[in-house]
Order: C-alpha cells, then structure tokens, then sequence
C-alpha cells in the first residue's frame, strides 16, 4: 500500500517514517511512504503557497493552485475534476472533519492508495475541498500543521497491512477491537520498589490467566 502525503516539510514525514514499524515495513515492500512538496508546483517566483484571505482577516490561506497542480502531476485530477481510481483515497488533514479512528484505519488498510493532504497557516482555500474525498480530524484541538495528524493516519493504517506486525495476535487483542479496551499488562521485575505484578499472572494457569484478563478488560 502507498501512502502518499501532500506536505510542505516533506523531511518530517520522512524522519519519522524511516525508523521502527514503518521503516521495517518499507524496507520489507509492504508499504511505501512518499512526500510531495507541493511548493514545487507553483507557478510564481517566489514560490509562494499562501495568500490573504479575500474578504480579509487573520493570517494566510494555503492556495488552491499549487495543491490542485501536485494532485494533477500524481494522476489524481485532471480538467478541474478528480480522476476515480477505484483503491485510492484522498484525505485532507482538517480540525473539522471526521475524527480519525481504529474503524477508519481498518477501511484505509484495504486501499492501494491513500493520499494525504497536510494544511499549515489558517488552513485552506475552500476549493481544495472539491478535489478530496474526505476531510479527517485526529481529535478536536488545533494542530499547527497537519503532518502529526498525518503520521498518526499512516502508522495506525499500516500496522493493519499483513506482515507489517510481527505478531498478528497482538492485533486481535488490541484496544479498541471490538469496542474493548486492552487488560493490564506487565512485564519483568516482578516487584518493583513494591510494586507487585498480580500473582495469578505467574501461575502459569492459562484458564485462570484468561478469565482475569476478561474480568479486567474495560468496557
Ligand atoms: C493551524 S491549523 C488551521 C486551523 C483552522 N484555522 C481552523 O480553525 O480550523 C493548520 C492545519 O493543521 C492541520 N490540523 C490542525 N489540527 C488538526 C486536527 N486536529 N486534525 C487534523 N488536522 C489538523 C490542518 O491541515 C489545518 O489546515
């Protein structure tokens, strides 16, 4: 699955993307992660995104242009309309949107394509909007840029893709499968500065274990 994300500081999608779960996962093939800065398409000499707002009012506006020019050079527009591609979502990273959570990453797991739309200033031209499929908010507090909202979106989405965990069972006891929440774990030192791990975890009574682990589980 490709994971591609529409940013202006494409090195802190990459940064963060090269280490851990999701560099073991590009370097194994079963996912790719790829930035495009849409400040290389525009078309003025400075290079400039953003803008004032018509109308007036605080800050800067990223503009429509160079947006909709970067969605066209990846083949996702073309003559002022979105081009379908059946396994391919377009997501704006928005503090309005619809919250982010494990039921969408289970839907975006299954796409070939999920591209990522990352707003910096006070956001975006209204007619970006025209050309995503669906705006997406990671929580309701306001972010200076949508590239953690992003990473967010790709980390849980990959670790979904098979092969991506090393243990697929830690997918199937995780919190919020099923509306559960994870049971209490612990590892080594048993006790620590008396802090003990509860004695039926060491008993090695897998029933007993399992029955625990339900009767702690929240709701
Ligand atoms: C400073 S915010 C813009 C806030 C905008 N003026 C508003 O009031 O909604 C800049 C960008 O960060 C991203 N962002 C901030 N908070 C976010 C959140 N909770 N979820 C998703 N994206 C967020 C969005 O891409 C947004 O366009």
């Amino acid at each position: 699955m490709k994971f591609s994300i529409l940013t202006l500081f494409p090195d802190l999608i990459y940064n963060y993307c090269q280490d851990s779960i999701l560099g073991r996962a590009q370097n194994k093939d079963l996912i790719q992660v790829e930035a495009h800065n849409f400040r290389d398409f525009t078309l003025n000499k400075q290079n400039h995104v953003d803008d004032k707002p018509y109308g007036g009012g605080a800050g800067m506006i990223l503009q429509v242009e160079p947006i909709y020019r970067t969605l066209e050079n990846m083949g996702l527009v073309k003559n002022g309309k979105k081009i379908k591609h059946p396994k391919t979502k377009i997501i704006i990273m928005d503090p309005d949107g619809k919250k982010f959570d494990q039921k969408m990453a289970k839907q975006f797991s299954k796409l070939d394509n999920l591209v990522l739309i990352c707003g910096r200033y006070e956001g975006f031209d209204e007619r970006v909007y025209k050309f995503v499929d669906e705006k997406v908010s990671v929580g309701d507090y306001v972010l200076a840029g949508g590239e953690l909202p992003a990473l967010a979106i790709t980390e849980a989405t990959a670790r979904l893709i098979p092969g991506v965990l090393g243990n697929i069972k830690s997918l199937e006891e995780e919190t919020f499968v099923e509306g559960l929440i994870e049971y209490p774990q612990y590892t080594r030192p048993e006790n620590f500065i008396g802090l003990k791990v509860p004695k039926i975890l060491l008993s090695g009574d897998h029933k007993k274990i399992g029955e625990w682990r339900k009767k702690n589980t929240k709701k």
